[in-house]
Formats: C-alpha cells, sequence, structure tokens
C-alpha cells in the first residue's frame, strides 16, 4: 500500500466524513487526511472492506464506521446525525461514492441510467441536505464532491455516468454559490482515469483507446488524487477554492 506525502498536521484537530471510504480513491483520500491529523469517519456500502481500510490508517484516526448506501436517505441523516452527535462536527464531507459501467446508449434501459443517476449524483445530493445544515450551524466547513474529467469531456459508452458527474460539477457550484456566505466551500475535484476497482468495468479497448490519448501517457494513482483533497480542506490551502474543479487527470482536460 502506498502512502501519501501529505503535510503532517495540515487537518490537525479536523474531523471529516468519507463516502466510498473502503476502496480506490476514497481509501486513499481517507488515509491522506488520517496522515494530516484529521479525525475520519468512513463510510461504505462495503462493511468489510471498510474495517480493513479503517484499520490501515494511522492509529487512533478512524472516528467510526458506518456500512452506509448513499441512496438511502434516511440512512444518508442518520449517519450524519449520529456522527455529529459523536463528533461535535463535520468540518469536511467528502463524496467519493461511485459506480461506473460501460453502455452504449441504444442499448441502455432506463433502469441502468436511473441507478447511475441514484449512486453518483442523488448521493451528492443527499449527503449535502443532510451535513451542510450542521456546517452552517458550525459557522463553517468544506465540501469535496468527487466527479470525473468525463463529466467535463464526456466518455464514450458512459452517457449515464458523464451526465451524473457533470450534475455532481453544477451541483457544486450551485451549492457553493448558495452557502459560501456561511463559511461552507464547496468544491469539486475531476480526475482523470485512476488505476482502482471501478474501471475494470471497463472494456479493454476503451481503457487502451483513453490511455493513448492522454498527455502524460499513463493513468493516475488514487494516492496522487488525495493531496488534492487535502488541499481544499485546509486553511490556509483551500480557503480561496469555491465553486471549483480541480482536475488532476493526465491531461485528459485542459482549462483555460
Ligand atoms: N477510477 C477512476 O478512473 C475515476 C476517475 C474519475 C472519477 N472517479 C470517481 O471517484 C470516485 C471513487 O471511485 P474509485 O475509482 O475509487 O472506485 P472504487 O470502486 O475503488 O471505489 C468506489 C467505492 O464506492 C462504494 N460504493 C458504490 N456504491 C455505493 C453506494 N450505493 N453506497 C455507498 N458506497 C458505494 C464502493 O463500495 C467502493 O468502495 C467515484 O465517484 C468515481 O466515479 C474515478
Amino acid at each position: 500500500m502506498t502512502t501519501t506525502t501529505t503535510p503532517a498536521g495540515a487537518l490537525a484537530g479536523k474531523v471529516a466524513l468519507v463516502t466510498g471510504a473502503a476502496s480506490g480513491i476514497g481509501a486513499a483520500i481517507a488515509r491522506a487526511y488520517a496522515e494530516a491529523g484529521a479525525d475520519v469517519v468512513l463510510t461504505d456500502l462495503d462493511g468489510d472492506r471498510l474495517a480493513r481500510t479503517a484499520a490501515s490508517l494511522p492509529a487512533g484516526r478512524a472516528a467510526g464506521e458506518y456500512a452506509l448506501d448513499v441512496t438511502d436517505a434516511e440512512r444518508v441523516r442518520a449517519t450524519v446525525d449520529d456522527a455529529v452527535a459523536r463528533h461535535g462536527r463535520i468540518d469536511a464531507l467528502v463524496n467519493c461514492a461511485g459506480i461506473l459501467t460501460e453502455v452504449p446508449l441504444v442499448e441502455m434501459d432506463p433502469a441502468t441510467w436511473d441507478r447511475m443517476l441514484d449512486v453518483d449524483l442523488r448521493s451528492v445530493f443527499l449527503t449535502c441536505r443532510y451535513t451542510v445544515p450542521h456546517m452552517i450551524a458550525a459557522g463553517g466547513g468544506r465540501v469535496i464532491n468527487v466527479a470525473s474529467q468525463l463529466g467535463q469531456k464526456g466518455g464514450e459508452g458512459l452517457t449515464h455516468y458523464s451526465a451524473a458527474k457533470a450534475g455532481a460539477i453544477g451541483f457544486t457550484k450551485a451549492l457553493a454559490r448558495e452557502v459560501s456566505r456561511h463559511g461552507v466551500l464547496v468544491n469539486a475535484i475531476a480526475p482523470g482515469p485512476i488505476e482502482t476497482p471501478l474501471i475494470d468495468g471497463l472494456s479493454p479497448e476503451w481503457k487502451a483507446a483513453k490511455g493513448a490519448e492522454l498527455p502524460l501517457g499513463r493513468f493516475g494513482r488514487a494516492e496522487e488524487v488525495a493531496p488534492t483533497a487535502v488541499l481544499l480542506a485546509s486553511d490556509p490551502g483551500g480557503n480561496l477554492y469555491i465553486g471549483q474543479t480541480l482536475g488532476p487527470n493526465s491531461g485528459d482536460v485542459m482549462h483555460s
């Protein structure tokens, strides 16, 4: 397991809640936050893998594990409220839970579309809906939504995923405008292709074509995304980011 080079103490005293923390980018962010001194509340659909991720954090930094389906509104609300009751607040919410399937539009059934939007977009609404009021009451907080560069440029066979991730980016901008005056800073990260179990759902052809078009010439690793999430949650490093979409993406998308 690779460790990050997170500045020690950058998030000391902070409480963070991470969804999708059992695997890939979410697990790497949970570890990076813990290495930076945060107390990390880990949540994921997969409770067994979540326990293994929690055990990999620096001693004392795992501040709770919840087997949580982010599509279940009542469970999201109860989990957030329980974490706030235990720790007093949530300083940073990181939305990482996600799924990926590759289906051409002409073969996609409505249930596949609905499931993608449910897990990859509606979940972002739900976690924010129940966490942001606590942040406003506490005088501030940070929300980091893990979108995708495919929400910016689109991906073949991925209309549902691209739409969900574009939705997460639009949601991020709107919420940032709505709550920044309360000290709640909302931003997104749009990684390029990252070597995690998620991309097992993509065909070898898709991955080869994507690899060939990346200026960096390779996919990223989860540990190369996590420091961006640390930056956005940190003070002063993250203080001026509002409604932004940061792109650790191997050059797949270049902003002007
Ligand atoms: N890997 C990539 O190439 C890549 C690129 C850009 C964006 N992303 C995004 O990053 C995020 C993390 O992806 P990853 O690559 O680490 O994938 P991953 O498969 O390694 O991790 C995703 C996690 O989400 C969890 N999850 C899935 N459905 C859930 C649900 N209903 N409720 C709660 N948890 C659920 C899974 O159990 C898993 O632990 C996703 O939102 C993904 O879309 C990934």
